[in-house]
């Protein structure tokens, strides 16, 4: 059995840095590393085994925005729009049960239990840096699986040219879906390609802990290369469609928010420049973050070697 060590105890920066992390479920006595099967309710008892696997290419080393920053600091309009409102209202999402209906463009369409969906993955933990709308960064060691994977389990078929994903529709608890904000339930896409992408993380924790309501507890895409807005949280629908899709926020401002919406920098939002952003990071304690010092905001947020080929003779200013 797997002694239960906590991650501050073994996780010197130096060893943690420019490693792919495998976390094993603590207690389940499973065999060899990467086999680990895990619920979310494990997450938090989960002992991670930091392996000395090949570098992964999506992984960086810069300094990490604390558990804290990362967990108060938040968008998600469903639990008010207000940074530190996700966190004031997280008992307002209700995440047991949780079921994803799968439909569209696929062989294996239906509805799947959490427990269904999660089963026969391998958690990783990946440190992404996210960059949100508003010109910060952040970077996370998120726990999760390729979203490829399990998009690969329900076999889409040729028209399946886009993936559309909505968030759990629930006003009478959810605060924010009392208001028209945005149009509910939220809804993100992706064109295939890009959803099948190995940087495209399926989240169900970060800091090697479940995830809690506020980062979009139990399911949550993490799309690193591009704005927050696209790593839709909370799914509980999965699409595959022939069509680009609508998105939440295409469709309230759709001259401000694309259907690609990768970082660029070349590219500014009309009301901002996109061309630098702040970082909160352990560098820059709480709130001051936001008054700290501007940096450079990288071409698809830095992992243009990864994805760039994604976009080979697009015009990235029209299809922004
Ligand atoms: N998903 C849903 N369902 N509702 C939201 O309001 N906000 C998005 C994205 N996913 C949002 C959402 C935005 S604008 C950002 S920047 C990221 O979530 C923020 O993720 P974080 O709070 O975990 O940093």
């Amino acid at each position: 059995m797997a002694k239960k060590i906590r991650s501050s105890e073994i996780t010197p920066e130096s060893v943690f840095r420019q490693r792919r992390v495998i976390l094993q479920a603590a207690g389940l006595g499973l065999g060899a590393a990467g086999t680990g099967i895990m619920m979310p309710e494990q997450l938090h008892a989960a002992a991670p085994e930091f392996k000395d696997l090949a570098q992964w290419p999506g992984s960086t080393d810069e300094t990490r925005t604390t558990f804290e920053q990362a967990t108060t600091y938040n968008n998600f309009y469903e639990l008010g729009t207000d940074k530190g409102d996700p966190k004031k209202n997280a008992d307002k999402l209700a995440t047991t049960p949780w079921t994803v209906e799968v439909g569209g463009e696929c062989e294996k369409g239906g509805n799947y239990a959490l427990e269904d969906i999660l089963k026969p993955h391998t958690f990783e933990e990946r440190i992404y840096r996210l960059r949100c709308v508003e010109a910060w960064s952040m970077v996370i060691p998120w726990v999760g699986f390729p979203l490829a994977d399990l998009l690969k389990r329900f076999e889409p078929n040729s028209k399946a040219k886009y993936v559309q994903f909505e968030t759990i529709y629930d006003p009478d608890k959810l605060p924010g879906q009392k208001y028209p904000i945005l149009q509910w339930p939220y809804a993100e896409g992706l064109r295939i390609d890009e959803a099948m992408h190995p940087l495209t993380l399926m989240a169900v924790g970060l800091y090697g802990k479940e995830l809690p309501a506020q980062n979009g507890a139990p399911l949550r895409l993490v799309v690193p290369w591009k704005y927050g807005f696209k790593s839709i949280k909370s799914i509980v629908a999965i699409n595959f469609v022939e069509e680009e899709p609508a998105t939440s926020w295409n469709k309230s401002a759709p001259r401000e928010y694309g259907f690609y919406s990768n970082v660029n920098p070349q590219v500014s939002h009309p009301r901002w420049s996109q061309a630098k952003e702040r970082r909160l990071d352990s560098d820059s304690s709480g709130f001051s973050a936001l008054f700290s010092e501007k940096r450079e905001t990288e071409m698809f947020n830095g992992y243009a070697d990864e994805v760039a080929s994604l976009y080979e003779g697009m015009d990235l200013k029209k299809s922004f």
